[in-house]
């Protein structure tokens, strides 16, 4: 039957800035301060009808298909491969994320490395922890002046390009999508004419088949003598080993690597890889994103989709189901929140059951992908539960919410 329940399990220490919206919008909070698994996640969520999350639970299709009441899961990072989307999917559960709220994080943290790099900062402060007092201005530059190559111009790579500029920085980069270049900087017409012009190349692509290993020794004798890289983007895009070569030859002078092929699945375990050790290569564990501002931007964010996703059914942005922009329901008005298989028929039953019933619709909403449609129908104020009941019934029904 079509379900009214307004509360969430926060799992994972999820920050606290996620609670003032849930509540205000009446949703009852409960926590649990770590990761629960299988039968102890099913225990703990009972009757609730919205999960938050970060990166350690795994929402698996055995835990999504046993937990009747759920209606979505919000993912209080970035990534969702810890949920099994189409399992969501066809169970017409919203899955939620916030994949842009840590852009800035990552922008400055570059930013520090390009000039991190251009100084050696990094291996003259692990010179004085030893000991060591190497004043030197040998292999010191100013960044100002010299030339930033950007691959993958998007979120991260522009809003680096706008503080690179700031900084005297001249500016290049290749996407494989036309984008509007900020500030003076331009667009050049191949990853290779990018790389032999820069003298820092900074990589902000995706993880596609087309980024894997993007930058391998091939790459690499491409880029200038002295140059350095930066990955901040994702593991599989460079080949470390070929990284290491280079280093160790002395053509490329430094790196600065934040993500990693293979990645410890926990703070507790070692970390070795084919760049570890070298001078001139800065290694950081994956927190190009992880920083407080990051953290409370994303606490806001999701728990802003998932008050509209409870007051209004709006699905912008979900990840996994029809997305749906919907606008406040009006007064005296209900409004029912229907998941369906997508074939054909079955907005003229549910209209055939509303003209029975008496009941006016006022305004219908409508967006299907593959096997799942999502229909919003804002209607007379149901007197009784005659229409839910035989919208339930239909074959094609796969979860019905009512907003009354
Ligand atoms: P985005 O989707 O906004 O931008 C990616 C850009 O790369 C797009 O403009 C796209 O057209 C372009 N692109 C795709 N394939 C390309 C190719 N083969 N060559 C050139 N350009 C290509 O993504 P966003 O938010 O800027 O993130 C960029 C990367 O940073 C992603 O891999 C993301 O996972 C990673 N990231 C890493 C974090 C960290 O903690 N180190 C935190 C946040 C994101």
């Amino acid at each position: 039957m079509a379900s009214t329940r307004r509360d969430i399990l926060l799992l994972e220490n999820i920050h606290e800035e996620s609670e003032p919206a849930l509540r205000t919008a009446g949703i009852k909070i409960r926590r649990e301060a770590g990761t629960l698994e299988d039968a102890a996640l099913l225990d703990a969520l009972g009757t609730t009808s919205m999960i938050g999350i970060r990166s350690r639970t795994q929402m698996t299709a055995s835990v999504i298909d046993r937990a009747d009441s759920l209606e979505a899961i919000a993912c209080f990072c970035i990534g969702t491969n810890q949920v099994d989307l189409d399992a969501a999917a066809r169970r017409g559960i919203a899955v939620f994320n916030s994949p842009f709220c840590n852009t800035r994080s990552v922008a400055e943290m570059t930013i520090a490395e390009i000039i991190g790099l251009h100084r050696g900062l990094f291996d003259k402060n692990s010179a004085m922890h030893q000991g060591r007092w190497d004043k030197s201005a040998v292999n010191s530059h100013e960044v100002r002046g010299r030339t930033l190559g950007i691959v993958g111009y998007g979120h991260i790579g522009s809003q680096v390009s706008v503080l690179a500029e700031a900084l005297g920085m001249r500016v290049i980069y290749h996407d494989i999508v036309p984008k509007m270049p900020m500030g003076n900087a331009q667009a050049v017409n191949s990853l290779k004419e990018l790389l032999a012009a820069s003298d820092v190349v900074t990589l902000h692509v995706p993880e596609t088949t087309d980024t894997h290993n993007l930058i391998a020794s091939g790459a690499l004798k491409r880029m200038k003598d002295g140059a350095v890289l930066i990955n901040n983007s994702r593991g599989s895009v460079v080949d470390l080993e070929a990284l290491a070569d280079a280093v160790k030859s002395g053509r490329i002078r430094g790196a600065a690597i934040d993500v990693y092929p293979s990645e410890p699945r926990s703070s507790a375990d070692s970390f070795q890889c084919a760049v570890s050790g070298l001078p001139g290569v800065i290694l950081t564990p994956h927190i190009g994103g992880s920083t407080e501002e990051a953290q409370i931007a994303i606490a806001r964010e999701v728990a802003m989709k998932l008050v509209a996703f409870q007051e209004r059914g709006t699905t912008t942005s979900a990840v996994n189901i029809p997305e749906v922009e919907l606008p406040h329901r009006r007064e005296g008005q209900d409004r029912i929140l229907h998941f369906h298989h997508n074939v054909p028929g079955v907005l003229s039953k549910m209209h055939t059951i509303l003209a029975e019933g008496g009941v006016n619709i006022h305004a219908e909403y409508l967006q299907s992908t593959g096997e799942l449609s999502y229909v919003i129908l804002d209607v007379d104020h149901l007197d009784d539960d005659t229409v839910l009941q035989r919208f339930d019934a239909m074959e094609e029904t796969i979860r019905l919410r009512l907003l009354a």
